[in-house]
């Protein structure tokens, strides 16, 4: 029950409007609307900037204060502590899992990595050149080809086995949307390795030879992951949530998801953020690029910079800057001259009052494309990386909704088109 009240004086109605507000365990209160529609009135909210478009216990986020809660533990502590899978199982189950619990969870992941046969076939619909996000969008759709009939989404444990599947197969077809690019025959999973492991296994060796994977790339593709894995309500997770909203089919649903994160507004600015250092090229021209994204004119914007959310230090920077570090030491790559202009970029922009002003720093992507780029990603595959990490938080997200009570999303419109017209006499 709601104690606080909202009145709402809408001219034209005798009546003040009482609406009641909720409050969350923390963060702001919000406004329930729902009966305005009773009115024959809506709420205006282009973005969803001020609407919170469901309840969830997943993640929380205070955007003011630099803070990213997944079911309560900071971020800071799950990457020092935890790890992607463990993480996932916390997105998931709401706890943390026992050690035997873990045992289990690790072991159904790994013993579902492997994808159907036929689906490699797909692949050769496609291009060699054609975009990775592009190939990643139709084979994880078609994944709801192999797993659709027997599939009923109002089973709790049906449900639970297309979290496993999605968790277990993202980073094998990641792994083969590079191989296919490449030319390269694709590499099974191991069962032997972690995940991550596994993935750079996948990525990086081939038939004829099967280098060792460096404990700390893995360590690092572990925590790109896992600080990817959840981020509430975002573009990406918003869009699984309302495809998942009409009943339709989760492995559809992800692919959904991985296409509205493909823009460079959301998952594509980790890609978008290596483009733009290439084209700044060297130090001597930053000033120059800083100019064209403090120009309204001018659609540039600093990639890497800014968050809808956030308006203080993205707290998943601080961390994957320090991976950043520790990958380039272990690479013997810290006198990068990318890397070295990225640094003062950063240090240029932070001290600029347009970005000061408007609470602009330095994102996750900021650093996850530096880091991915010393691992030896190429660039157009970092946006498939983030979908690999953001697997557990679309799945969780959709599986919490269907699990709870849910209506089909269906925002309103202010309609500003042609009133009704005749179709002109012929
Ligand atoms: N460079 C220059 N100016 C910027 C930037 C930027 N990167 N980001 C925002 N601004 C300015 C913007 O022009 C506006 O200025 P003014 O108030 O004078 O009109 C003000 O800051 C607020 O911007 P906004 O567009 O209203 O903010 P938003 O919340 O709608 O957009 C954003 C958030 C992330 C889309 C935007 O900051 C952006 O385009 N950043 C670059 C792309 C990027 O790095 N995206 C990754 C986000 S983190 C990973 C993820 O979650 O997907």
């Amino acid at each position: 029950m709601a104690d606080k009240k909202a009145q709402l004086k809408i001219d034209g109605f005798d009546e003040t409007l009482e609406l009641p507000i909720y409050e969350g365990t923390i963060g702001p209160d919000v406004i329930d609307v729902r009966s305005l529609a009773g009115l024959g009135k809506f709420t205006y909210d282009p973005g969803f900037v001020s609407t919170a478009s469901c309840e969830s216990k997943i993640t929380y986020i205070d955007g003011g204060k630099g803070v990213l809660l997944h079911r309560g533990y900071p971020i800071e502590q799950l990457a020092e502590h935890s790890d992607f899978l463990e993480t996932s199982y916390l997105l998931l189950h709401g706890e943390l899992p026992t050690p035997e619990e873990k045992e289990k969870f690790v072991d159904t992941i790994t013993h579902h990595t492997m994808v159907h046969e036929q689906l490699a076939h797909f692949f050769n619909g496609f291009r060699r050149d054609a975009h990775p996000m592009a190939i990643m969008c139709g084979v994880v759709g078609a994944l709801s080809a192999f797993y659709h009939d027997q599939l009923d989404i109002n089973d709790d444990k049906h449900r639970e086995i297309a979290a496993h599947r999605l968790i277990a197969k993202m980073p094998t077809l990641a792994a083969m949307v590079y191989k296919y690019n490449q030319g390269q025959p694709f590499m099974y999973p191991r069962n032997d390795l972690s995940y991550s492991e596994n993935f750079l296994h996948m990525m990086f060796n081939t038939p004829a030879e099967e280098k060792k994977i460096s404990p700390t790339l893995a360590r690092a593709m572990d925590r790109i992951f896992l600080l990817h894995a959840d981020h509430e309500q975002n573009a990406s997770t918003s869009t699984v949530r309302m495809a998942g909203s009409t009943g339709a089919n989760p492995y559809a649903c992800i692919a959904s998801g991985i296409a509205a994160l493909w823009g460079p507004a959301h998952g594509g600015a980790n890609e978008a953020v290596l483009k733009m250092l290439d084209e700044i090229g060297d130090e001597t021209r930053i000033d120059e690029f800083l100019a064209k994204a403090k120009d309204k004119n001018d659609p540039f914007r600093l990639m890497g910079f800014g968050h809808r959310v956030y308006k203080n230090y993205d707290p998943r920077a601080t961390v994957m800057k320090k991976t950043c570090d520790e990958v380039l030491a272990e690479l013997g790559l810290e006198d990068d001259p990318m890397l070295k202009m990225a640094m003062k970029l950063e240090k240029i922009a932070l001290e600029d009052e347009y970005f000061q002003k408007r609470g602009l720093y330095p994102n996750v992507d900021f650093y996850s494309g530096i880091i991915l780029k010393a691992i030896g990603i190429p660039t157009e595959l970092f946006t498939v990386i983030f979908a690999t990490g953001r697997t557990p938080g679309w799945i969780a997200h959709w599986n919490e909704m269907i699990g709870n009570e849910y209506r089909i999303a269906r925002p309103r419109q202010l309609y500003t088109g042609h009133t009704q017209r005749d179709y002109p006499k012929k």
